[in-house]
């Protein structure tokens, strides 16, 4: 792990209610208390982890006063590209902040294959994360099919690209202060008990730094780019001692307290 203070998201897509949600989070704030960190250190100037709990946006008001004490922090899914207006459905950045959210997810594979989210609309997200004061994780990542023909760069570049042009000097400072950082999750690993190996995240991760550090050095050195894609307790180490992997943004085994609290261990040992 490079000296870039780790974050370890817990993304729990449209699982749980409200009753699972607070057991889940009082789980593992609990869990987190318990091992070498301690909730002060955690809560501290400089924290060694950031850990972070992505609940279904009407939980986070609750889970937000929930865990105010602890050291956890919470994040939503997805948010509107717009502010206000007649806009059904969406959710707002300001209204985010507002509930005590303080990260915000963008550009989710799923959200771009299932829910029409365009590089371009997503950039529109994440613009309007940094506007409202909320840290963006950028998520990009490659199809198997991509991965097949031997475009996985190409295509996370684009991803990456199409939200560095959309930031102008302001956007960036505003990124690098509100420490945006970028998901790297490749579609193929979701879910599907396959993950990249160490080496291939890796060298896709050093990719993706390299792509923001052509845009802004200071933000690229300082980026967090996390890894995301069947995460478990038994790969987590290995990901995570790779140079450029700075945590990760983990699905299934963050509805699992144990096994998200022995995930957070390893990113931060
Ligand atoms: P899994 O950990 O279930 O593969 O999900 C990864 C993910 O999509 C996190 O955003």
């Amino acid at each position: 792990m490079a000296t870039r203070r780790p974050i370890v998201a817990g993304n729990w897509k449209l699982h749980g209610s409200r009753q699972t949600s607070r057991a889940l989070a009082v789980a593992v704030a609990e869990g987190l208390a318990g091992i070498d960190l301690g909730p002060a250190r955690l809560r501290g100037e400089n924290p060694p982890l950031e850990v972070l709990l992505c609940p279904p946006f009407v939980y986070l008001a609750e889970l937000a006063e929930l865990v105010a004490a602890s050291h956890l922090r919470l994040g939503a899914q997805d948010v509107a590209v717009e502010e206000a207006g007649a806009f059904t459905g969406e959710v707002a950045a300001a209204m985010l902040r507002d509930v005590g959210c303080r990260y915000v997810i963008t550009g989710h594979s799923e959200r771009r294959a299932l829910f029409g989210d365009t590089d371009e609309r997503v950039a529109g997200k994440v613009l309007a994360a940094l506007r409202a004061g909320l840290s963006p994780i950028l998520c990009v990542g490659e199809t198997r099919a991509e991965r097949d023909a031997g475009d996985t760069l190409t295509v996370v570049r684009r991803q990456l690209q199409v939200v560095l042009e959309a930031l102008d000097s302001g956007q960036v400072s505003a990124a690098e202060r509100q420490m945006m950082s970028v998901a790297y999750e490749p579609v193929w690993a979701i879910g599907t008990g396959l993950t990249a190996t160490p080496a291939d995240a890796q060298a896709v991760h050093a990719d993706i730094r390299a792509t923001v550090g052509r845009r802004d050095a200071t933000m690229a050195s300082a980026l967090r780019v996390l890894y995301g894609g069947s995460v478990k307790v038994s790969n987590a180490k290995d990901l995570f001692a790779m140079q450029d992997i700075d945590g990760g943004l983990i699905g299934g085994a963050a509805l699992l307290a144990g096994e998200f609290v022995s995930i957070c261990k390893a990113a931060a040992s």
